[in-house]
């Protein structure tokens, strides 16, 4: 497996530390962009964190080929270099019978290694996407598929607004999460957004 180093010297390795090692959790994690982290070892840490066949969830149609939010995702690298978490956001758009389309961040995947998790570093990568977001406009119409139980716990996600809108696969109602002032309260389908997803670009437009 290759090394990826990042700008400032950090390196992401794959090998995951061993859960009895005492230097595990007073390690400090630093959060980067996750660009600068080699995709192959963001691939593995998803591998290790999600059952098998997560490419297949409705999550993964709903966003589609559209690159990612660059300036949301992040990862967690404990002090040792290794690749502790990571989360990525994506363009979507809900698009209404009239054709009008509303933009919105779509968050996801999140992942914590296995042996890391429970230790607060997926609500530190999750607050400092949301404080990103919030500087750079982009937190007034967000998204999600996940855990009522975590993402409004702790993040102010509900199913409140969603009930009418349609996804391109399976989902389980109360998992469809949202959070913002922006957030359509309308029936529509749920599709990639636009390349480039800027704060303007979060006015609803129309067709
Ligand atoms: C979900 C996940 C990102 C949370 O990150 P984490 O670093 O493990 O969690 P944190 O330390 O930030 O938070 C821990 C708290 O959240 C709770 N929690 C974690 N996952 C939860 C879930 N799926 N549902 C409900 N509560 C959850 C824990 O019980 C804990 O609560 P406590 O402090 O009262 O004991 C991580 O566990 C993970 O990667 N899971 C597997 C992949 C996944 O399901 N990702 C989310 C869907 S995109």
């Amino acid at each position: 497996m290759g090394l990826h180093r990042a700008p400032h010297g950090l390196r992401a390795r794959l090998s995951p530390p061993r859960r009895s090692d005492p230097a595990l959790l007073s390690q400090t994690i630093d959060l980067i962009p996750l660009d600068a982290v080699d995709p192959v070892l963001v691939e593995a840490l998803l591998d290790r964190a999600f059952p098998p066949g997560r490419q297949a969830r409705t999550a993964y149609r709903v966003r589609g080929s559209v690159a990612p939010v660059a300036s949301l995702c992040f990862a967690a690298l404990a002090g040792d270099g290794t690749l502790a978490g990571s989360i990525q956001c994506w363009p979507t758009t809900l698009t209404d019978a009239q054709g009008s389309r509303w933009p919105m961040i779509m968050i996801g995947p999140v992942a914590v290694a296995p042996e890391r998790q429970r230790d607060g570093i997926g609500r530190r990568l999750f607050l400092h996407m949301l404080a990103t977001a919030e500087r750079q406009g982009l937190d007034r119409a967000m998204m999600l598929i996940g855990d009522p139980e975590y993402y409004g716990r702790f993040f102010g996600f509900s199913a409140e607004r969603t009930a009418r809108w349609e996804l391109p696969g399976p989902v389980e109602r109360h998992r469809l999460l949202a959070r913002g002032p922006d957030v359509p309260d309308r029936a529509g389908m749920l599709g990639p957004g636009d390349p480039g997803f800027t704060a303007q670009a979060s006015i609803p437009t129309s067709n």
